[in-house]
């Protein structure tokens, strides 16, 4: 292939980098994301620092990415802010312990808070393609997130050609990017499969400062097997939209479903796929796991509108040798399309995420352990929460071997509120809060969610909170948690203590 652009090595590209210097990066749960380019960054940041000099850059993607990108550059300090989602070990650390910026950000407002100029200039976009033409179009890889935004709109641009994922994506994706307010209109998506933009992303040529070749498989982790937790907060679930399909709440031909990140979301999918009592069904989500793979393959999914394939080695190489099939049966859409609350409410999906902690009320934390220490960050599951037709949060009814209740009276940090969460999922049953009073949504989750061990205390707190609208109580509210900072666990707490 002969290209009108220098080729780079990555330590060339990061050569050009500066100190200060803010980055698009592609990458969305870590499909797609750039890998080489970072990782030479890293090496130059080393290289300053041992000489004494500062390096450090602002680092924007679609959401978390892989050991090259985030963990990289985070184990070379060499990251000073970051947004707007991430998961890895080391730079959740340094998040926690103030060393890097980090803003938590719903996934469908980056494109236009970066457009709008929220986030300041963007120097550098460095995003993975699978291939490039000499005019300057673009065919990315196993994500969008919010690479077509960042390609417009960054000074210069460095093309990670990464031939690992073949040509052959090219279809794949459809690219669409809504116009700035005064002049925003609706986006044309009435239903999951269609699209309404170009399949490649066309950038001004003369931006491109170098193409670095790659040949790197995406840092996808696996998934744990399911447990017995996980397969029963699937069933829950699956049963659940059975019910609510039989009683004419959800519409026979059934709604697109949107699911998660993580194992429990993966666990609840896979019960889904395998349920007789639900219709082959469609998605319009924010990530592919591994579960809807054989869903596709056997006609339980019929059609999957995403922003990543969050796929492990072998589940991506099921779908690249078998392109034209999953072309048919998959769009891959910018995280501000897939993310949409418009689309959300218009096709109403079904939202299914996963909780930290639920309290009381139906206040959902997704983000903060303890209400301080940042997990990953909210993604989008807020986007689909707010904006769903039904929005489902799950999670096991206790953490670290039962000495934390995923059920707390007051949840310790709030991503989502009472007013757009409506149904709660545990292993133990399902709290169905729609139509519910504050007190009847407390008596419920208490008697469907928690476990057993937690239920008497719980129901202790609710007699000593009984009063006003919403059954709490200002100084007990946190108690749990203060008890699990004391003496490591949450169990047999004396509330007269924390009076
Ligand atoms: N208090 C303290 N720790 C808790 C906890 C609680 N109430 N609940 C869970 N944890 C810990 C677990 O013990 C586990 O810790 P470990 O890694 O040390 O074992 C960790 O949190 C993750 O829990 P796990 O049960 O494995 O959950 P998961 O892999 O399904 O992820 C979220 C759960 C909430 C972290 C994840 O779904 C997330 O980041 N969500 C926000 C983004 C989002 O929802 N995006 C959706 C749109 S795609």
């Amino acid at each position: 292939m002969s290209l009108p652009f220098p080729i780079l090595s990555a330590e060339e590209a990061a050569e050009l980098v500066q100190d200060g210097q803010t980055i698009g990066f592609s990458g969305f749960t870590p499909a797609g994301a750039a890998k080489a380019v970072p990782a030479a960054l890293a090496l130059k940041a080393r290289r300053e620092h041992a000489a004494g000099r500062a390096f450090k850059v602002g680092v924007l993607t679609g959401a978390s990415t892989g050991k090259s990108l985030d963990g990289a550059l985070a184990a070379a300090e060499a990251i000073s802010f970051r947004m707007p989602y991430q998961s890895d070990s080391t730079l959740r650390k340094q998040i926690n312990e103030g060393k890097v910026r980090f803003v938590d950000m719903h996934l469908s407002l980056v494109p236009q808070n970066v457009r709008y100029g929220f986030m300041g200039p963007i120097h550098w976009a460095i995003v993975e393609a699978c291939d490039i033409t000499a005019g300057g179009g673009v065919v990315l890889t196993s994500s969008v997130g919010a690479s077509n935004t960042y390609l417009r709109l960054a000074d210069r641009i460095i093309i990670e050609l990464n031939a690992r994922h073949p040509s052959s994506l090219l279809g794949l994706h459809d690219l669409f990017e809504p116009q700035d307010p005064p002049a925003r209109q609706e986006i044309p998506i009435y239903a999951a499969s269609d699209r309404v933009g170009s399949p490649i992303c066309v950038i001004d040529p003369k931006k491109i400062a170098g193409i670095v070749m790659t040949d790197l498989a995406d840092e996808t982790g696996g998934f744990d097997e399911a447990t017995e937790v996980t397969g029963r907060i699937g069933q829950h679930v699956a049963d659940f939209l059975a019910a609510e399909m039989r009683a004419g709440r959800i519409p026979p031909g059934f709604l697109p479903l949107q699911s998660g990140v993580g194992n429990i979301a993966n666990a609840v999918l896979g019960a889904l796929g395998q349920s007789r009592d639900i219709p082959a069904f469609e998605m319009y989500t924010e990530v592919l796991q591994d579960s809807v793979v054989p869903l596709l393959e056997n006609g339980r999914c019929t059609f999957a509108s995403t922003c990543a394939l969050t796929l492990s080695q072998e589940s991506m190489k099921r779908v690249t040798e078998n392109i034209d099939y999953f072309k048919r049966r998959v769009v891959l859409r910018p995280q501000e399309i897939s993310n949409h609350p418009e689309i959300v409410r218009r096709l109403g999906i079904v939202s299914m995420n996963t909780a930290i902690e639920v309290d009381l009320g139906g206040n959902v934390n997704s983000t903060h352990l303890m209400g301080k220490t940042m997990m990953n960050g909210i993604g989008g599951s807020g986007d689909f929460t707010r904006n769903a037709y039904l929005s489902i949060f799950s999670c096991p009814s206790t953490a670290k071997e039962g000495k934390i209740s995923a059920i707390v009276p007051l949840a310790a940090h709030m991503d989502h509120s009472e007013h757009s969460v409506q149904v709660i999922v545990t292993e133990h049953g399902v709290a169905d809060l729609r139509g519910k009073d504050p007190r009847e949504r407390a008596r419920i989750i208490i008697e469907k969610c928690a476990d057993p061990e937690y239920r008497d205390m719980l129901r202790d707190y609710l007699k000593l909170s009984l009063t006003g609208h919403e059954p709490l109580s200002l100084s007990l509210g946190l108690a749990m948690h203060r008890a699990y900072l004391r003496h490591g666990d949450m169990r047999n707490i004396q509330w007269e203590e924390y009076r």
